[in-house]
């Protein structure tokens, strides 16, 4: 939540800020900002809304040529997303200015402070006492900003990536993180800050990562990294592996369109160097093999899309491994009072791997005794770092909001998981795992096929466009497709969308159904689900007595389904259990359209953000 950069170097500041804010603003875009330092001057440009906005009022504005700058793309906790409460602030004096990422919790405390001081407040953000205080402590001329950073830090409370530049300091940029992400983008003669390597991997691959409660000094030929006590610490390198062409659109209409397209690559590299000679090998957990073994309960916590993985991902554990498992939000876990058995294996699921609600979550499970195991698709994530061992998903950025092809790529990794603690503990063979490992060698293909009904499925969405309300039924692994399809048609399409397990419509939704009402309906497979496939055209004929309109997904040589549908979209036979990586995607798409149809923006709907920091 919130896109965070900073560049110092060769390059004008305020093209390479842009650049990276371009590619960062699916983390907010309530408003955006950039500072430079030019002349010994700050210069700041601000405006509400998306990054547009702020290219506009820049084009009009004769703009110094400045080689050190901070630039920010807004999703607003305190105060109105205006020109106002836009990143960066400054002091009073205009010679620090900052920008923020995360929520200070005693802000209130410390706006009493500085009111009472004197300090004359412009703006309703927790972020602009930081730049109050840091020139407060630079009164004292013994410190310099780095040091004033430090000594602010130690007064905040809550979750913050700062960065700072200040008019004194032509070259120098200060970030500090707690809880918050900040990553070093290391060049030639160049360096960088950012919420995330997207910003950067267009000039440079070579990346630091910061630990937690850590300072980072940079200007272009130099890297500090400190304690909040300012002891030297050494940050741990790392080499970015996604490729900076696979942050770009790459020829399609929109980043979430790309992004369904790329499933088929982000499956493929997701299953690359983890199977090995017809058997799964993950080295990823091979310091975990006792914590597998003994594993007695399962305890799966995740967010919104990465719940749903984790939802269908629970039947295959519980087939497989006859360990109990339970999913739970991460965003209640640790305010109940959870009980944590002995012997549990925790699973953590995150994207972004910097999810707020999941991280706590996590600290919590870790701290009740429980062995972690995070399913992360950005490197170095603080998920992924705080974690006993992480399984990565290779789905490369994923930058629409919605999340698509990370979807996918994480229930291979938990089937992965699920087949390896299996395995561990006897209940698979040698010849089921080969049997098994042909079928998800298979999955990329069958989304292939998949990805050729798009512009069908694109047809049907737009004839339907005018529905208000949706709702989507499932049984078993198709139950999570439904909640993933609805959770897909409300945030894209601004609809009432609500998914159930179709056996639960009869104890109480169906009274939303009336005539036309549309219903869409995971159909499991009638020759390896037969008794589920009955139900589930009872649930249809229960719903369709009462004037629903059915949109049935089901596989291909389901022909008893045309007699009781409405519309159906056929998808390849999968094994039950493997069925949703199939089952979703026309629902990705029909959300995508629906959208698209109703005038919306899809890559960046309203009031979300990609990683959300915030609890
Ligand atoms: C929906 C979506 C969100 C995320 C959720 C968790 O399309 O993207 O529901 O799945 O915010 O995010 P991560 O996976 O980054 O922890």
């Amino acid at each position: 939540m919130c896109g965070i950069v900073g560049y110092t170097g060769k390059q004008s500041a305020q093209d390479v800020l842009l650049a990276g804010l371009k590619h960062m603003e699916y983390r907010g875009y309530d408003s955006a900002g950039i500072a430079l330092v030019a002349n010994d001057e700050l210069v700041t440009y601000k405006k509400a809304g998306k990054l547009n906005n702020l290219q506009q009022v820049l084009a009009n504005e004769n703009v110094p040529l400045s080689n050190c700058g901070i630039g920010h793309t807004r999703w607003a906790t305190h105060g109105a997303p205006n020109d106002l409460n836009a990143h960066p602030h400054l002091d009073e004096a205009n010679k620090i200015a900052i920008i923020h990422n995360g929520i200070i919790e005693n802000f209130a405390q410390l706006r009493t402070e500085l009111t009472a001081n004197g300090v004359k407040l412009q703006s309703e953000t927790d972020t602009e006492v930081v730049a109050h205080l840091l020139a407060a402590e630079l009164k004292n001329s013994e410190l310099d900003l780095v040091a004033a950073m430090r000594l602010v830090c130690r007064r905040l409370s809550g979750a913050f990536t700062l960065v700072a530049i200040s008019a004194a300091n032509p070259n120098l940029i200060v970030g500090a993180r707690r809880n918050s992400p900040l990553v070093v983008g290391l060049g030639d003669g160049e360096n960088f800050l950012a919420s995330d390597v997207s910003a950067f991997i267009a000039y440079t691959k070579n990346a630091l990562e910061l630990g937690q409660d850590q300072v980072v000094e940079i200007t272009r030929d130099s890297v500090k990294v400190t304690d909040f006590s300012g002891n030297e610490v050494a940050p741990k390198p790392f080499t970015v592996t996604w490729d900076a062409a696979a942050a770009e659109k790459g020829g399609f209409e929109l980043f979430m369109l790309k992004e369904i397209a790329d499933q088929p690559k982000a499956i493929s590299d997701t299953l690359l160097g983890r199977i090995n000679d017809s058997q799964i090998q993950l080295t990823e957990l091979a310091e975990l093999k006792s914590a597998l073994i003994s594993a007695e309960h399962i305890l799966i916590l995740a967010c919104g899309t990465a719940l749903h993985a984790g939802l269908i991902a629970k039947y295959a554990f519980e087939t497989w491994t006859q360990i109990p498992t339970s999913v739970e939000f991460a965003s209640e876990f640790r305010y109940r009072d959870p009980v944590i058995a002995a012997n549990t294996l925790c699973i953590v699921i995150s994207q972004s791997g910097e999810t707020m609600d999941t991280l706590m979550a996590l600290r919590h499970a870790k701290a009740g005794g429980a062995k972690v195991v995070a399913v992360c698709n950005t490197q170095v994530a603080t998920i992924a770092r705080e974690s006993d061992a992480v399984l990565y998903t290779h789905a490369g950025p994923e930058i629409a909001v919605a999340s698509t092809k990370a979807f996918l790529t994480q229930i291979v990794a938990l089937y992965l998981i699920g087949w390896q603690i299996a395995t561990l503990k006897g209940h698979k063979s040698g010849s089921e795992t080969a049997q098994f490992v042909t079928e998800l060698s298979a999955l990329p293909a069958a989304v292939d096929l998949v990805l050729d009904t798009v512009e069908d499925v694109r047809n049907l969405a737009r004839e339907l466009a005018e529905k208000q309300s949706v709702l989507f039924i499932g049984r078993g692994v198709g139950y999570g497709v439904a909640l993933e399809g609805a959770l897909k048609l409300k945030e894209l399409a601004y609809m009432h969308a609500e998914g159930f397990p179709a056996g639960e419509l009869k104890h109480g939704p169906i009274a939303l159904v009336e005539d036309q009402l549309l219903i869409i309906v995971i159909v499991p497979s009638p020759t390896q689900q037969q008794i589920l496939h009955e139900k589930i055209i009872s649930n249809i004929q229960e719903v369709r007595a009462r004037g629903g309109l059915i949109l049935a997904i089901a596989v291909e040589d389901d022909h008893i389904i045309d007699e009781f549908a409405n519309f159906v979209v056929r998808v390849p036979h999968l094994n039950a259990l493997l069925q949703p990586i199939a089952s979703v995607i026309p629902l990705q798409v029909f959300a995508c359209e629906m959208a698209t149809a109703r005038g919306h923006d899809v890559d960046q709907p309203r009031n979300l953000a990609k990683s959300v920091t915030v609890e």
